[in-house]
């Protein structure tokens, strides 16, 4: 499937791209090897265990630890979809990926990057249910509204990724066929781009609107909330429990929009496309491999049903399943 062009200028077929990859000096790049295959590892050894704690102990089968462990799912395919390709495009002479590699790159890169975005909301109206009504929370966090909101992330987020990659389908390329990154961004993608790109981009702005600011605002106000009931009515006992169930997943939201704030937000005009390239490397690399850390170091249950896991590998099922 290559592109076609059916315009009267002088277009040559572009059937694939080169990924230029990081700019590391040559005798560093073994190192750098190294580093990234460690953190990819590491990435799916730790959100591996939190699946498998989460399934095998019953007492974590609550929304929050769901959520958690849809997240972390989520985390290991968003890693998987541009690592890999990195470490081989390192290895080769030239680092290449074809058209179709290209773009289906970009609609699971677009696909898991949304979804976490989209968790990450739907874990925080489930503290703040837990908080907030507490009495009202089994009611309210039904397994029905828990999967139903799953459901919807996975159908938004089909969504805008198809809409993208068909939309960068339609689009030209001429002779330029080399990306300045380490995989097939969007908007790396669209600056090669000798076409009419309006729509694209138009497209992609409010992509950056819908699926980052929207999702942002919900935790702020979800948060907000948190807060304000707290203070309602201040008590040590209430802060720590708001707290230890909120803490991991604050840290965790503010580590995903602090990158993306930082990538987009504080625009630097010297060497931005090396501060681009670390910014991506944060969020494709370090977000991932560190979720199941903040979540399995300052969480008891995960803490506990490690332990079980690691004493017995039988687990009390109190469901009696
Ligand atoms: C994701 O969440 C849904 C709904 O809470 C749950 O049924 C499902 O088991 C979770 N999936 C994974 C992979 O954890």
């Amino acid at each position: 499937m290559k592109p076609v062009h059916d315009e009267n200028r002088n277009l040559t077929i572009i059937s694939e791209f080169i990924l230029l990859g990081l700019p590391i000096q040559p005798d560093l790049k073994a190192l750098f090897y190294a580093l990234f295959l460690a953190m990819y590892l590491t990435t799916i050894l730790g959100n591996m265990l939190i699946i498998l704690l989460i399934s095998l102990d019953s007492h974590l089968h609550t929304p929050m630890y769901l959520f958690l462990s849809n997240l972390s799912f989520s985390d290991m395919c968003f890693s998987s979809v541009t690592i890999p390709k990195l470490l081989i495009n390192m290895e080769s002479k030239k680092p290449t990926i074809p058209y179709p590699g290209c773009l289906t790159q970009m609609y699971f890169f677009l696909f898991f990057g949304d979804l976490e975005s989209f968790l990450l909301v739907a874990m925080a109206y489930d503290r703040y249910v837990a908080i907030c009504y507490p009495l009202h929370y089994t009611v309210m966090m039904s397994p029905k509204l828990c999967s139903s909101l799953v459901v919807l992330s996975w159908v938004l987020t089909t969504f805008h990724a198809m809409l993208q990659t068909l939309l960068m389908s339609r689009v030209s390329f001429c002779d330029n066929n080399i990306i300045p990154h380490f995989f097939c961004d969007t908007s790396a993608l669209l600056k090669l781009a000798c076409s009419d790109i309006h729509i694209n981009e138009l497209v992609l702005f409010m992509a950056v609107g819908l699926i980052i600011v929207i999702p942002f605002l919900l935790i702020v106000i979800s948060y907000a909330r948190i807060l304000s009931s707290i203070l309602r009515v201040p008590s040590v006992r209430g802060i720590r429990k708001a707290f230890s169930t909120c803490g991991s997943h604050l840290s965790v939201v503010s580590l995903f929009y602090g990158m993306i704030i930082g990538l987009y937000l504080c625009p630097s005009a010297n060497n931005s496309t090396l501060k681009e390239t670390v910014m991506s490397i944060m969020y494709t690399v370090v977000t991932p491999m560190l979720n199941p850390f903040i979540y399995s170091l300052r969480n008891q249950d995960i803490k506990g049903a490690f332990k079980k896991f690691l004493e017995g590998r039988k687990i009390p099922n109190t469901l009696g399943l």
